[in-house]
């Protein structure tokens, strides 16, 4: 293993963050810090060898703690989104922090990716790191005491796999993902509209005129701009004047992958020409959030980059968002004593 831990700068609270950079032999590194477990830079060779790194992100712990776009954050308990930031489990009501009108956004304020984790040395693998939370009941208003870690590795395939694991000591939602924003290009080379983007997905959940939160129907993709199942530019109908696009500014939309959940199958592939650089996500949850990075303005990032809209798209792996509150899409729910796994690899290679 070789992890070399840096200062990554101290939290308003006085914490200190701390990076650690995990390496392969195949060329792909990544830093990652403990602040939110957070990946916060991913380089990889292009078609010429120069390295880009290819996710956006912050030169410290400070844009982490004030920004508001999840750049390669560990969300949870739950990501994406609850409708009237309540649900009910067990036939109690358990009431979350409204920080989207009245809906929950990525648990609150004061969700996972706030919160400094501990870095567990004894569970190291090689080119591997794990970061561990303790989420006490009733934490952002959750019921269970949650013990939950994600590990970052890279494979020899030229792989960041992430893994999650939770237990709890009662019912409680679970849906945790990375928010990494990704730009084949480089993190500060501009728009993402004229990369490729492939889907592996049948359907989508469209969304409400008045919030981001699925309708709660099950729509094809088929002759809509949606359709991703072969390889089209992110930016091709992006600007037609579809309704759905047209509430979310942009793609910001909850796919369903193809296939059974619980195995793990490719969810999506991207591809960029002007870096020769394609990847590949595979997962076994259920549905992967598309989100064209629409509401981001003006965001100072790492190395003097600034970043626009569109400047990177998210594939942030989930089970249907809002479901609990939604008849007819598939619950998750975590039981008291079982362990909750999820694996999601993002693959990079060299268009032939
Ligand atoms: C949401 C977007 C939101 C972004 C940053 C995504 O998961 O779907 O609507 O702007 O996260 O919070």
């Amino acid at each position: 293993m070789r992890r070399t831990p840096r200062e990554f700068g101290k939290t308003f609270s006085g914490q200190a963050a701390e990076l650690c950079r995990l390496t392969t032999a195949n060329g792909l590194e990544a830093d990652v810090t403990d602040y939110g477990a957070t990946l916060v830079s991913l380089r990889y060779p292009d078609q010429n060898g120069k390295v880009r790194d290819l996710v956006l992100g912050y030169d410290s712990v400070l844009g982490y703690e004030t920004g508001s776009c999840y750049f390669g954050a560990t969300v949870g308990r739950n990501a994406n989104r609850i409708r009237g930031a309540v649900f009910d489990l067990n036939g109690q009501e358990y009431h979350l922090s409204a920080n989207e009108g009245r809906n929950n956004l990525h648990s609150g304020p004061n969700g996972y990716s706030f919160r400094l984790w501990q870095i567990r040395e004894a569970e190291q693998k090689e080119n591997a790191i794990t970061f561990h939370l303790s989420s006490p009941d009733g934490d952002q208003g959750f019921p269970g005491n949650l013990e939950a870690s994600v590990t970052y590795e890279l494979t020899g395939d030229g792989a960041l796999k992430i893994h999650y694991e939770a237990v709890s000591d009662q019912s409680t939602l679970i849906n945790m993902t990375n928010h990494g924003y990704f730009n084949l290009n480089g993190h500060d080379s501009g728009n993402v509209l004229n990369q490729w983007m492939e889907l592996e997905a049948e359907y989508y959940t469209p969304v409400c005129a008045s919030s981001a939160l699925p309708t709660g129907e099950i729509r094809e993709v088929a002759g809509t701009p949606f359709d991703f199942r072969r390889p089209k530019k992110i930016g091709q109908e992006i600007e037609d004047g579809d309704i759905q696009i047209g509430r979310a500014g942009g793609y910001d939309h909850n796919f369903v992958i193809n296939g059974v959940s619980g195995a793990l199958r490719k969810a999506a592939s991207a591809f960029s020409e002007e870096s020769g650089i394609a990847m590949e996500v595979w997962t076994d949850l259920p549905c992967v959030q598309f989100y064209t990075a629409n509401f981001v303005e003006g965001q100072k990032g790492k190395e003097g980059a600034v970043y626009g809209k569109r400047s990177g798209f998210c594939l942030e792996t989930q089970y249907f968002p809002n479901s609990i509150n939604t008849p007819g899409f598939p619950v998750f729910v975590l039981q008291p004593g079982k362990r909750w796994e999820a694996t999601t690899i993002y693959r990079f290679y060299h268009m032939a």
